[in-house]
């Protein structure tokens, strides 16, 4: 079993705060949540500054308030340098005060989403970041396409489903092996590869992420060149001039990179990317109750024998009191069906094989890292209309189904050719040994399915509880 995620106290340890190369969103701080520079400015205040303003300590609060007190110390220790850091990099070799540093963070993130709803950044001058992340899906695609639309002919398509952009700052780096923190969960156990931004945790950082859409040739097809002119010629260059200094322009590359760090501020707003409104963060706080079918759902979602699907969606308050991702980051192999209607796999020798290529290069003839994707979180999961990264469901009904009955009727979900089961068609047979056989995968063609129709209908009213927006009373 996979166990939860890593604890504040690693996540915040001051090493890892302090570096500059990494200070990032993605470090796991959960319900703390700090942006990359809007990080330094939220852990200053939290930390140092009991009068000031608690910017980014908001997000989820009130069901997070143990979590954010035990990591207070941690973060008292790290702030003082880490603002050190920000105010020498913002005004080199002069002092900036907090609400200095506070002000250019808030002008960052108006900037960042400007900068998300501008189609001229792209190419075809016709995708915009929200044409694949709508902010009415949860930053998800509003369409039901498995893969979205690009290219400077808004014709040509990649090989994944957009994901949601919500709940993204809990997000650990990369991490082969991953380690709990002592006040989680046993240190020594091994979680295998966790963490990392896309589903195939190739990059950690949004900024870096961000370049990866602006440059693809089948995503917005753009350049650090088209980028800076559609910048200059926006309405919003004499902001963008005053948030980042006059000589933001002197070069492309100059830009470019205020660019990608205006979009990783904006995406690490708190109430607009982690507000934890949902109704079952209302149950969590007694606040409110769910109905017989969703705490059902509840209950099959957690039962290690049924659905057992808590075991890697995390859906209980971490010790510290932090509310649950629905999700522990790890990287795993279910062996999602080959998408036929993908172009990408019109060639019957492409395979998408996750963290080991041919996306992300880094872990090339790794063979234990292939057919594995990052487990995304389920926050939301009823605004998607596409599911798995390669988007081939497009119900919660039919992924239900999948989880439930892929071992016992192989033959709902796979080709089936001279009456034999083309099982995990997607994933060539040396690799088979990543794929997880924990339950709902523990059975065999004529055992009975993990969950039964009924079962599957109350999980999926259950998932419906996880969806942004709950008012208490309705
Ligand atoms: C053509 C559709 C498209 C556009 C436009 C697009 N994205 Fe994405 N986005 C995707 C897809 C597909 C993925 C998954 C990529 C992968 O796994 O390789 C993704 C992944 C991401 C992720 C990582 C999410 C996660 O779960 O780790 C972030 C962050 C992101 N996009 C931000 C942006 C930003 C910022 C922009 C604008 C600069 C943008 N995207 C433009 C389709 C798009
Ligand atoms: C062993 C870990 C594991 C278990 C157990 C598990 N999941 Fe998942 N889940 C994943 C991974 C990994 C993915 C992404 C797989 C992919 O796209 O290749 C995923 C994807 C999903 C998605 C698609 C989300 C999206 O944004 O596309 C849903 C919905 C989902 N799981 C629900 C469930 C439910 C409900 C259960 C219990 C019946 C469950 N999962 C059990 C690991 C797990």
């Amino acid at each position: 079993m996979r166990l939860g995620l890593t604890g504040i106290r690693k996540t915040v340890a001051p090493d890892a705060a302090l570096s500059r190369a990494r200070p990032a969103v993605n470090r796991g701080f959960r319900a703390i949540a700090f942006a990359f520079a809007g990080m330094a400015v939220s852990m200053s205040l939290a930390g140092c500054d009991a009068g000031a303003p608690a910017v980014a300590v908001d997000a989820g609060a009130s069901t997070a308030r143990a979590s954010v007190d035990s990591a207070a110390a941690v973060v008292r220790v790290a702030a003082h340098e880490v603002t050190h850091e920000v105010t020498q990099q913002a005004t080199p070799g002069g002092g900036q005060s907090r609400a200095q540093v506070y002000e250019s963070v808030r002008q960052m993130t108006a900037l960042g989403k400007q900068l998300f709803f501008d189609p001229s950044l792209s190419g075809s001058g016709k995708l915009a970041c929200a044409s694949c992340h709508s902010p009415d899906h949860a930053f998800s695609p509003a369409n039901s396409l498995s893969v979205q639309l690009g290219g400077g002919d808004m014709h040509r398509t990649g090989m994944r489903a957009a994901p949601t952009l919500k709940y993204l700052q809990s997000v650990p780096a990369f991490a082969e092996h991953y380690h709990e923190s002592d006040d989680e969960g046993d240190e020594s156990v091994d979680a295998g590869p966790t963490g990392g931004l896309t589903w195939d945790g190739r990059v950690d950082r949004g900024s870096d992420q961000a370049r990866i859409p602006l440059l693809s040739s089948f995503e917005m097809g753009s350049s650090p060149a088209k980028v800076t002119a559609a910048v200059r010629a926006a309405p919003y260059a004499g902001a963008f001039r005053t948030a980042f200094g006059e000589h933001v322009f002197d070069s492309d590359d100059a830009t470019f990179k205020a660019v990608l760090q205006a979009l990783e501020t904006f995406e690490q707003t708190p109430e607009v990317f982690y507000p934890y409104t949902s109704k079952y963060d209302a149950y969590l706080a007694g606040k409110t109750q769910l109905t017989k079918a969703e705490l059902h759902g509840l209950q099959l979602f957690n039962d290690e024998k049924k659905g057992n699907c808590a075991s890697c969606h995390i859906s209980q308050r971490t010790l510290d009191g932090a509310p649950p991702q629905f999700s522990d980051f790890g990287l795993i192999a279910i062996g999602v069906p080959r998408n036929r209607a993908l172009p990408v796999n019109r060639d019957p020798r492409f395979h998408d094989l996750g963290a080991c290529g041919p996306e992300r290069a880094d872990l090339k003839g790794r063979a234990e890292f292939c057919g594995i994707f990052r487990t995304p979180t389920l926050r939301n999961v009823a605004l998607k209309k596409s599911f798995f990264h390669n988007g081939i469901y497009h119900s919660l009904e039919q992924v239900l189904r999948f989880y439930a009955e892929r071992d016992t009727n192989p033959e709902k979900f796979y080709p089936v050719s001279k009456g034999k089961v083309q099982k995990f068609d997607d994933l060539p047979q040396r690799y088979w040994a990543n794929l997880n056989t924990e339950p709902p995968f523990d059975r065999k063609p004529g055992d009975k399915p993990a969950l039964n129709d009924a079962e599957i209908k109350d999980v999926v009213a259950f998932l419906n509880t996880l969806t942004d927006g709950y008012k208490t009373g309705n």
